[in-house]
């Protein structure tokens, strides 16, 4: 019996396996072969980090249509990049993304796939575009990029501590993405609570980047077998499958000894918050006219108390989503930003020139308040940190969407490259190989040159296309709407740290980078070595301009 099970077993996956290889309409599309009869291949790569290694070899390989699963495909190409991420009518979001569900769906084990959404403002994984759109057009006004230089001052101040407790260490060598998480974090608590996560005084984050990354490994593996995670939603949300997933795939982690959450403590505060300001509204709208705080939670309450379809649900959650969609990738984007400035001491010098300028009076010259503002202002420091998220993008994943059905009867199927593809076929760009792609960055595309992003220095019609076809705030209809306050936040810290320090940066060797959806530059180490120019003289620059 046993043996006849074994044999059954083996013909099913070989018959399964010469149909994947050779019979399905995906049959012609090169790519390893092993991907092309399990997704097992995919997301062995995706556990140990490989997305970086992939996104510089799997297209030079194999040219840009590359297999990778499956029911899956890479592609590498403008055109590719000009469906997929259409504004208006680009493609849907895989199934990938349920693993980034924050509240399970109801479910009923008598309709297995019928998952019911609860309406809670979760942006990175809604599936109903409709619903998401009257969610951004909610939020819009808020995070809209005028909105956002208010803030300027705020995270001035975070910054002139961040720049005092750096100048202790006396130019001593730091783990780069812990310093920048500190950052992240201080400035997203200053900006959105008015309040400090102590990461500064501490000189610690707690390990939470730490944590956060392993957690974005488990996630990134686990969401490319959706039935998993859906069969998860089914047991109750207990987690029982995604704990049994996590041990076969050897994917569990051990906190630092230290580890200490903030989201806690974040979500106490803005419990508390929101509490005090809908009793106050309840009792006296007067007290409330224009007195909340002037924090990015007090805009979130005016608009919720402006315009009852942005509910209380919606406002606990993006309140959060500030910290949860933001810590860890303006982490990534700082490390980035920091980590190839300071290994190339020409570009180094360039922006240090940029940022150091002064007034007549001898105070710092620029007052950045937004990123276009520092592209006008300091346009080389500006470049710099295109370039750097453009090499280290913060997703490091393929941004998987879904082909749609036909949308009349008639239509063709989806051809690019020669390739067909089907309805119901999982296809993306991964940022990490768009960006390097020659035919939309120049043949040099593989090098830190900040000066690609400058006029002077690059034919105006690939400037544009360098411009339009990118990843590094997402594509499509589903862009990310935190980018101002996060451009303001990496923009202004980049400017204070240079403007302070003589920085000096060292990278992982490539072979040692692991990125996951999540990418981030873990095992940058850098010194923030204080100025030569201002030890000499004594004299005391700050980030603080008039
Ligand atoms: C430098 C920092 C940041 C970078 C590089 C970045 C980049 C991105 C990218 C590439 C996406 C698209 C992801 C996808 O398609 O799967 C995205 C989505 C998103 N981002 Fe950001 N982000 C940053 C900071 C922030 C901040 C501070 C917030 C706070 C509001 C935020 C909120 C979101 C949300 C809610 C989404 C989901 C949008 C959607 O799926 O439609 N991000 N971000
Ligand atoms: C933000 O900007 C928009 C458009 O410039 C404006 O309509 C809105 O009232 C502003 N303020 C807030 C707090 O949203
Ligand atoms: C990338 O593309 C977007 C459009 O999606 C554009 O706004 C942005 O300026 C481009 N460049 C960079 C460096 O992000
Ligand atoms: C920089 O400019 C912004 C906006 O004009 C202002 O609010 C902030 O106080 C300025 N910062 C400093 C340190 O002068």
């Amino acid at each position: 019996m046993l043996v006849l099970l074994l044999l059954g077993i083996l013909v099913v996956v070989t018959a399964s396996s010469m149909h994947r290889l050779f019979a399905q309409t995906l049959s012609s599309i090169p790519g390893p072969r092993l991907a092309a009869v399990s997704r097992l291949w995919y997301a062995y790569q995706v556990r140990n980090g490989r997305l970086l290694q992939l996104a510089t070899t799997l297209h030079q390989r194999y040219g840009p249509v590359v297999r990778v699963a499956p029911n899956e495909v890479w592609l590498n190409s403008p055109e590719a990049f000009k469906i997929i991420y259409n504004p208006s009518h680009g493609f849907d979001k895989s199934d990938f993304y349920l693993c980034t569900v924050l509240f399970h769906p109801e479910t009923d084990w008598r309709r297995p796939f019928h998952l019911a959404f609860p309406d809670t403002l979760d942006l990175l994984s809604e599936r109903d575009m409709k619903r998401y759109r009257q969610q951004r057009r909610l939020i819009g006004p808020v995070y809209h990029e005028t909105n956002m230089s208010k803030f300027a001052a705020v995270i001035d101040g975070v910054l002139s501590k961040a720049v005092a407790e750096l100048k202790s260490l006396d130019g001593a060598e730091v783990d780069l993405k812990e310093w920048m998480h500190i950052v992240a974090v201080e400035c997203l608590g200053a900006v959105v609570l008015s309040w400090s996560p102590g990461f500064l005084k501490a000189h610690s984050d707690f390990g939470s980047s730490s944590a956060g990354y392993y957690n974005w490994r488990r996630k990134s593996v686990f969401g490319l077998f959706p039935a998993f995670v859906i069969a998860d939603f089914h047991s109750g949300g207990g987690g029982f499958v995604l704990k049994a997933f996590t041990h076969i795939w050897r994917l569990a982690y051990e906190t630092r000894k230290d580890f200490k959450s903030f989201f806690p403590a974040v979500s106490t505060r803005i419990s508390a918050r929101v509490r005090k300001a809908l009793k106050v509204k309840a009792q006296d709208p007067v007290v409330v006219s224009g007195k909340g705080k002037s924090d990015l939670l007090g805009d979130l309450i005016d608009l919720h108390r402006a315009k009852p379809d942005f509910q209380e649900t919606y406002l606990r959650r993006m309140a959060v989503t500030n910290f949860g969609a933001g810590h860890e990738t303006m982490c990534s984007a700082l490390t980035a930003a920091m980590a190839m400035i300071g290994s190339h001491p020409e570009v180094m010098q360039t922006i240090a020139k940029e940022v150091r300028a002064v007034n007549d009076k001898g105070k710092p010259k620029h007052n950045i308040t937004s990123a276009r503002d520092a592209a006008t202002k300091i346009p080389f420091t500006a470049a710099s940190i295109k370039e750097a998220q453009r090499l280290h993008p913060a997703i490091g994943m393929s941004l998987s969407r879904v082909v749609p059905p036909p949308a009349n009867p008639g239509d063709l199927p989806l051809e690019l490259h020669g390739h067909i593809l089907p309805p119901g076929t999982v296809v993306g760009c991964s940022p990490p190989a768009l960006h390097r792609n020659p035919d939309i960055f120049g043949k040099d595309a593989d090098f830190y040159k900040p000066g690609r992003w400058l006029d002077e220095e690059c034919d105006p019609a690939q400037r544009r296309m360098m411009e339009r076809i990118n990843l590094t705030w997402g594509g499509g209809a589903r862009t990310c709407p935190g980018r101002y306050l996060a451009e303001l936040v990496v923009y202004k810290t980049v400017v204070a740290l240079v403007r302070n320090f003589d920085v000096e940066a060292t990278m992982p060797a490539d072979k040692d980078i692991h990125y996951y959806f999540l990418a981030m530059l873990e095992g940058a180490k850098a010194c923030f070595h204080i100025r030569k120019d201002e030890k000499e003289s004594g004299s005391e620059p700050d980030s603080e301009p008039d």
